[in-house]
């Protein structure tokens, strides 16, 4: 069973007389486990190709099944469902409430998702067991994204969409966090989704997929994917 199908899918965004079609007709499938980056440039359609896998979006047309579930077919009720078990987010701005400490920020998805792993067990995994007691503020820009994939790891989900997950950081920081989210990709078997265009990532994914005005130029598969040391940051 492949773990993302989408047929078909298109996403229109309707402006008055103005149609923004900001997918087209796409056709993907991803397989569990795979690391999987997508690239394209500013408006190509990566984070509302994203959106649709995390269900914080539905499409105009097309089916998406996601680990064997047709979200494209739920109620707003089940979507919630869906974004809380199923998958987790990190964004570009890594979105911690400022108020609670590291260990607080990420057992917050204990009260969301029905399976959550040991927030003290994804910090450790992401190298944070040092800062659990200190608030978001105290830490660099790449310490508050390995909290924020910490975070969206103790959900336990199926499938890690990442938009731009490097995209605030220096590329010495954003090498780790790379780093970090292959090793929860080959050590997890998380499928993880990485959306960005910065071209260097593709060297280190199982698949490249290619997105251009809506539609998806190509999609390749690497048999022999580089590993984060190989590429040339
Ligand atoms: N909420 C929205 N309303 C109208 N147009 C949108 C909306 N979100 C995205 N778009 C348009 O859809 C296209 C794709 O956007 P997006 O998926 O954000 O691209 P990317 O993440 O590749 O930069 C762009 O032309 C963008 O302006
Ligand atoms: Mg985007």
């Amino acid at each position: 069973m492949h773990i993302v199908e989408m047929r078909d899918v298109s996403r229109v965004y309707r402006n008055g007389e103005h149609e923004q079609r900001a997918l087209d007709h796409v056709n993907l499938t991803f397989e569990e486990g795979q690391f999987i980056v997508v690239l394209g440039q500013s408006g190509a359609g990566k984070s509302t190709l994203l959106n649709l896998l995390g269900g914080l979006d539905a499409p105009t047309e097309g089916t998406i099944i996601v680990g064997g579930k047709d979200i494209s077919a739920l109620s707003d009720n089940e979507m919630a469902d869906y974004r809380a078990a199923a998958v987790g987010f990190v964004f570009q701005s890594y979105n911690l409430i400022p108020t609670l400490t590291v260990i607080e920020n990420v057992a917050l998805v204990k009260e969301i998702a029905p399976h959550p792993l040991s927030s003290h067990d994804m910090l450790k995994a992401v190298g944070l067991s040092d800062h659990i007691h200190q608030f978001p503020s105290e830490l660099s820009g790449g310490e508050q994204q390995r909290v924020s994939i910490a975070r969206a790891l103790a959900k336990n989900p199926q499938i890690l969409l990442c938009d731009e997950p490097t995209g605030a950081l220096d590329s010495e920081t954003g090498v780790m966090v790379l780093k970090l989210l292959l090793s929860m990709c080959r050590e997890m078997n998380k499928t993880i989704v990485i959306v960005t265009h910065n071209q260097n990532i593709a060297g280190i994914a199982d698949v490249v997929v290619r997105v251009r005005n809506g539609k998806i130029q190509s999609c390749e598969v690497q048999e022999h994917p580089l590993s984060v040391e190989e590429v040339d940051w």
